[in-house]
């Protein structure tokens, strides 16, 4: 897994490399079909499924269509409107999920239009879907995923400024600063894996005198503490929980007590002072936390620590907010002494219902 981690700057730089060169080249003959006047819903299941969700929020701020997302294991058993014409984008590392398989035939068989994003070309799913996008991520070995993650999300940020930049609602000046900073994202993730790395190394040894470790975030890093969350639950055996910060006012916050530790994603965006306000309520609960983020924080309450992110713009803070969570599950894992790699009950690729 650490090495999938240390991969992630060489596998997202050929992966944006191949889609600026070649496969988005072109985009409109490719895809102007396949997406106009059609509302689009993501399909995947867990970290496929976080996947979906940043794209929710990446297809609302560049593009003006309607999205949503669905688990794949729940979208199979649900009625679809036939007369509404979707697009589903079904995100499968493996191609081979069986739940995300069986929901594409689903859909195919209700006459909807499909694409993938993968990272296995010759999978079932590409048999299957109308159009597949691949992520250049190569083998992802470590059951719990890392590097397919977040070129997922890089094929998603690059959908959603094409498509912007084809329904003009995005300027041409606005999708060329994006394309500059995705292409400069290698080079700043590279950095920011070896800075982070010890203080993923701190944070470990605060949760292992915790009892439980939960994850908030808002807007597109809601998603991203939702698989924190996941991580450290695969690979790490503790108890953990992804919310939405504004949610916590609403229960969880009742959990809040001296033996949790909760890691709040905080970049600098609108939401900012809101986000801060959340771990403010939760210290105040005695719950202690650690707040990562790009702005210098004056911290008053002393069970909370702020740790510095690098400065983001919002198209590469999933990726800056997903890479540190990464790092702190995987050397919380190591000193729980669990098998990082093969996590007990879980497979590489589901394949069963
Ligand atoms: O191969 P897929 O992307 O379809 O797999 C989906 C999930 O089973 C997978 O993401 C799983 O949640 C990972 N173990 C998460 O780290």
């Amino acid at each position: 897994m650490l090495k999938e981690i240390h991969e992630q700057p060489e596998v997202i730089k050929a992966t944006q490399k191949n889609y600026l060169q070649e496969f988005f080249n072109d985009f409109e003959s490719k895809f102007k079909n396949l997406i106009l006047n059609k509302k689009i819903i993501f399909v995947g299941c867990g970290t496929a499924y976080h996947a979906c969700l940043v794209g929710e929020y990446y297809f609302n701020k560049y593009t003006n269509i309607d999205t949503s997302s669905e688990l794949a294991s729940e979208l199979r058993y649900k009625k679809i409107n036939k007369d509404e014409k979707i697009l589903f984008i079904f995100i499968s590392q493996s191609g081979e999920t069986m739940d995300t398989l069986m929901a594409l035939k689903y859909i195919k068989k209700n006459k909807h239009s499909s694409i993938v994003i993968t990272n296995s070309l010759q999978s079932s799913m590409v048999r299957e879907a109308d159009v597949t996008i691949p992520t250049y991520a190569d083998k992802e070995v470590g059951v719990a995923s890392t590097k397919a993650f977040t070129c997922q999300i890089l094929s998603l940020a690059n959908l959603s400024i094409e498509i912007g930049k084809m329904t003009n609602s995005i300027s041409k000046k606005d999708y060329n600063k994006n394309l500059a900073i995705l292409k400069l994202l290698p080079i700043k993730l590279k950095k920011l894996i070896i800075n982070f790395t010890p203080e993923a190394k701190k944070i470990a040894k605060k949760l292992s005198q915790s009892d439980t470790c939960y994850f908030i975030g808002r807007n597109i890093v809601y998603p991203i503490a939702l698989e924190g969350s996941l991580k450290l639950k695969e690979i790490s055996y503790m108890h953990s929980e992804g919310f939405p910060g504004g949610e916590m006012k609403h229960g969880p916050i009742a959990l809040i007590d001296k033996k949790s530790l909760t890691i709040c994603l905080s970049p600098n965006n609108e939401l900012y002072e809101k986000s801060i306000s959340n771990a403010e309520e939760i210290a105040a609960r005695n719950g202690k936390v650690i707040i990562l983020s790009s702005v210098k924080i004056q911290i008053k309450s002393l069970n909370t620590h702020n740790v510095s992110l690098p400065k983001e713009n919002f198209i590469d803070t999933p990726f800056i907010y997903t890479i540190p969570l990464q790092l702190i599950s995987y050397y919380f894992a190591l000193n729980e002494g669990t098998d990082i790699d093969q996590p007990r009950n879980l497979a590489k690729s589901v394949t069963v219902e």
